[in-house]
């Protein structure tokens, strides 16, 4: 298998966090005899600091000359007062755009050895396994009008999506749940916004064609309740672009951290991967950094770009592992027993050696 990879690292955390998922996905490559090339380039505030554009165009070329793009975090305080599009957050709205990919998958998963990790109590968040399908590239973030007059202090931004923005996204969940739990649920505000009735009465077209898969629509704050109460009942869960940014980082409270948050965007022309948490300038370079989340992230490029479910389950299993041993970054640190503060780069290294003695196992079986 050969695996091409754009790799950003982007700003504050991102490089640290990075390097821990790019040495995995080495380990998986010489254990699997593949081979996975990397090509880095710039993005966020650290390209704007040397280019002026937080998407610089060799970046651009670099990622579309790519099988995968793997991506850190962007984001940095030192550009707070600058307008949205000229922010390092505009490199990763561009850089999603033009990659093309608009359904964003983030599993939020209760890891056992995780409970006492949540301020959630454990008979709450035990067994959860919800996978948001997130639309990534319409909705507010890129409908226009949108602007800021100063002089008469009003500013506006558009949620608008098309029917067919709406049926392909839709179609990723429902494939997605029919290798599930078989349930959908749809997160809109249909009470309030007609964009929202144009969601639900497509959403409700389209599983038309999955007869075997049980749809419900939540209103998305009753959803933010809900996630909270009963996780457990959630399986796919389908959202526009900004209610699943918003319930996705609350989700991040059923595992523990967000910092264990993994994302894949697929649909487009090379797919794209990304931690769910940011930048985290405040920890950046102290080592406090939770790498699992890209880690995971890694898994999650294993499955979807190079076709090595084995090896992503692999390690998903690895990052169990380690966790059940009592492995913890500063996030996940609180509660539990026989807990071991580890830094960014220990726990990378714990992962690795998990990984590599299940690879082994698995091929001296196959050898007898
Ligand atoms: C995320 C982030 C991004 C988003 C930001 C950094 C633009 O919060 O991936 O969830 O809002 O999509
Ligand atoms: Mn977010």
């Amino acid at each position: 298998m050969r695996l091409k990879l754009a790799v950003f690292a982007g700003d504050g955390i991102g490089p640290e966090v990075t390097r821990e998922a790019t040495n995995i996905l080495r380990a998986v490559a010489e254990l699997g005899g593949h081979e996975f090339t990397f090509v880095e380039g710039l993005i966020g505030g650290v390209a704007i600091t040397e280019t002026g554009s937080p998407l610089p165009t060799a970046t651009l070329d670099a990622a579309l000359d790519s099988d995968a793009v793997l991506l850190g975090a962007v984001g940095d305080n030192k550009f707070n007062a600058l307008t949205p599009d000229k922010r390092p957050e505009a490199g990763l709205l561009q850089i999603r755009q033009a990659l093309g990919g608009f359904a964003n998958l983030r599993p939020s998963v209760a890891y056992a050895a995780l409970a006492a990790s949540s301020p959630l109590r454990p008979e709450v968040t035990k067994d959860t396994d919800i996978l948001f399908v997130r639309e990534l590239l319409g909705g507010l973030y890129f409908g226009t009008p949108r602007w800021w007059n100063k002089e008469t202090n009003e500013a506006i931004n558009t949620m608008r999506y098309t029917r067919d923005e709406v049926v392909r996204v839709a179609r990723v969940a429902f494939e997605l749940a029919s290798k599930r739990r078989k349930k959908v649920t749809s997160v809109d505000k249909a009470n309030v916004l007609e964009v929202s009735q144009l969601w639900r009465a497509t959403v409700t077209e389209v599983a038309k064609d999955y007869p075997e898969i049980t749809l419900e629509h939540q209103l998305v704050d009753s959803m933010a309740m809900h996630i909270m109460n009963t996780p457990r009942n959630f399986d796919v869960v389908l959202t526009e672009n900004l209610f699943g940014d918003i319930l996705s980082d609350e989700a991040g409270v059923i595992t523990g951290s967000l910092g264990m948050l993994p994302s894949a965007t697929i649909g487009g022309k090379v797919n794209l991967y990304e931690p769910v948490h940011g930048s985290a300038p405040d920890i950046a370079g102290t080592g406090k950094a939770n790498p699992l989340g890209a880690i995971l992230t890694a898994a999650m490029v294993l499955r979807h770009s190079a076709n090595l479910e084995q090896d992503a389950r692999a390690v998903e299993a690895a990052v169990h592992k380690v966790l059940a041993a009592g492995y913890r970054t500063a996030d996940i640190a609180r509660g539990g027993e026989n807990v071991q503060l580890v830094s960014t780069q220990e726990m990378g290294k714990r992962v690795h050696q998990a990984l590599a003695e299940s690879i082994d196992r698995r091929q001296a079986m196959h050898a007898v």
